[in-house]
């Protein structure tokens, strides 16, 4: 159950091709971004197309509760009142960001160097979930927390009433660790600087410069080192909000190994820190056509056709990981429909997101008749080729948007229907997955309960 709803069981059976047009929400790691530097600007920051899943509404909860005036005007389109740059006010209750990483690890790092106390929460997904990968590095600005075992939320965190700047090299791949520390750099008096050695997603840095900051990144032998200019002041802006790749990739993938389909999703990111996926469909075999390539919103983005076609397992190589982190999970369905195993590697990151995802993919398929093999950093896909998946097994979603809507695309090609056990998180990310796909032509129903 998400942290907002009941419990919804879902079946996915088998359909015929999909055909249409997929207009995919807004994205969710550039929605909670406007969001809180729209509050730490002063003046007001307009946005269209924010993504109004719950996670990204749980940070839009948490804006206002640090001080500042959010407003939502229409379907996607809302304001941003700022506080300013060191400008939050001390939350009078706990924050709890539901199901969201993103949101509460962006957050936390903001407030770290304020001189303020807040304590956050969220789901049961959520709670689990580790959070010494930020406080470790807002202890170096000055910042304490006091959590559970294990680095664990509930959390408090006093933040620093002097700030000093840090340098940090960031030990995981994580664009969320990478982001905390530079808003926490923010309110810091000088230079801070985060060293990553492979590159994450890149919103922060973007979406920063365009609010005014100064930031610059080097690409070096030590990785991409960004480094940011403290207490800048932050110029409201109008950010139009880009359709999420990450969703996209449900469509897309569902008319990869659906027979016959043809779908155009328009306006889908090509930001080279998030399309490992696309590159990897098309090794496979995949038909996609990019048409119209363009910048939208900061981003270069394309109109994607996609058709079924044959696919053939591939090695993902480990160095493409971070740029379709969240892809995995889809990806394994796909690899399920093809000639050959499908070898994921360097994917260890995977193990702690919303779920354990290489264990909930690997359960979930083996109990549709798909031989999988896994190690901690490594999941293996033995694929069946199109029209060869058994099906007809029940899945455990764990609190996961993204494994729900797999094992609902894993349902679509199938000989036989695939379940989930709740579906009901697909809302923090994708509110609008079920119509979509049903106008599409799959046939995705909720289950009595
Ligand atoms: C995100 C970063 C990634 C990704 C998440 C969104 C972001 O998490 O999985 O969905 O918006 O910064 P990690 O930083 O844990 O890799």
């Amino acid at each position: 159950m998400s942290s907002h709803g009941t419990i919804i069981p879902m079946t996915s059976h088998k359909c015929g091709p999909l055909s249409g047009v997929a207009e995919v929400p807004g994205d969710k790691s550039i929605s909670h971004r406007a969001l809180i530097f729209g509050a730490l600007a002063v003046g007001e920051t307009k946005i269209t197309g924010l993504l109004e899943g719950e996670d990204v509404l749980d940070t839009a909860k948490a804006m206002r509760a640090f001080g500042a005036e959010v407003t939502q005007h229409g379907p996607g389109e809302w304001s941003v009142h700022g506080v300013g740059v060191g400008g939050f006010a001390e939350p009078e209750n706990v924050i709890d960001c539901g199901n969201s990483g993103t949101g509460v690890r962006l957050i936390m790092g903001v407030m770290a160097t304020q001189p303020i106390t807040a304590t956050f929460t969220g789901d049961a997904s959520l709670n689990k979930r580790p959070m010494g990968r930020i406080t470790d590095p807002v202890a170096l600005f000055g910042a304490a927390s006091y959590g559970r075992e294990g680095g664990r939320l509930p959390m408090t965190i006093v933040g620093a009433a002097n700030p000093t700047p840090a340098t940090y090299t960031v030990p995981m791949p994580s664009a969320q660790v990478k982001s905390a520390v530079l808003l926490a750099g923010l309110n810091a008096p000088g230079q801070t600087v985060v060293i990553e050695k492979e590159a994450t997603r890149d919103h922060t840095e973007r979406m920063l410069a365009g609010f005014g900051a100064e930031v610059s990144v080097e690409e070096t032998e030590e990785g991409r080192v960004i480094t940011l200019t403290g207490q800048p002041e932050l110029k409201p802006q109008e950010i139009a909000v880009p359709r999420d790749p990450s969703s996209a990739a449900f469509p897309v993938c569902a008319a990869v190994i659906v027979p016959g389909s043809e779908i155009t999703v328009p306006g889908v990111s090509l930001n080279s820190t998030r399309n490992g996926l696309y590159t990897t469909l098309v090794e496979m075999g995949a038909d996609i056509a990019f048409e119209n390539a363009r910048e939208e919103g900061g981003e270069p983005v394309a109109d994607l056709r996609v058709k079924h076609a044959p696919l053939k397992g591939v090695e993902v190589p480990p160095e493409r990981a971070a740029s379709m982190i969240d892809e995995y999970p889809i990806l394994s369905v796909v690899a399920s429909f093809a000639e050959g195993k499908t070898t994921m590697r360097g994917v260890k990151e995977l193990r702690v997101k919303e779920s354990d995802r290489i264990d909930a993919m690997a359960r979930g398929l083996e109990a549709n008749g798909i031989i999988t093999e896994e190690d901690e950093d490594t999941l293996i896909v033995h694929g069946m080729g199109a029209g060869g998946v058994p099906g007809g097994g029940t899945c455990q979603s764990h609190l996961d948007h993204r494994i729900a809507m797999s094992f609902m695309c894993l349902g679509m090609a199938a000989n036989n229907p695939v379940s989930v056990d709740d579906g009901s998180p697909i809302a923090t990310s994708f509110p609008v997955f079920e119509p979509l796909m049903t106008q599409l032509g799959a046939k995705v129903v909720r289950d009595e309960i």
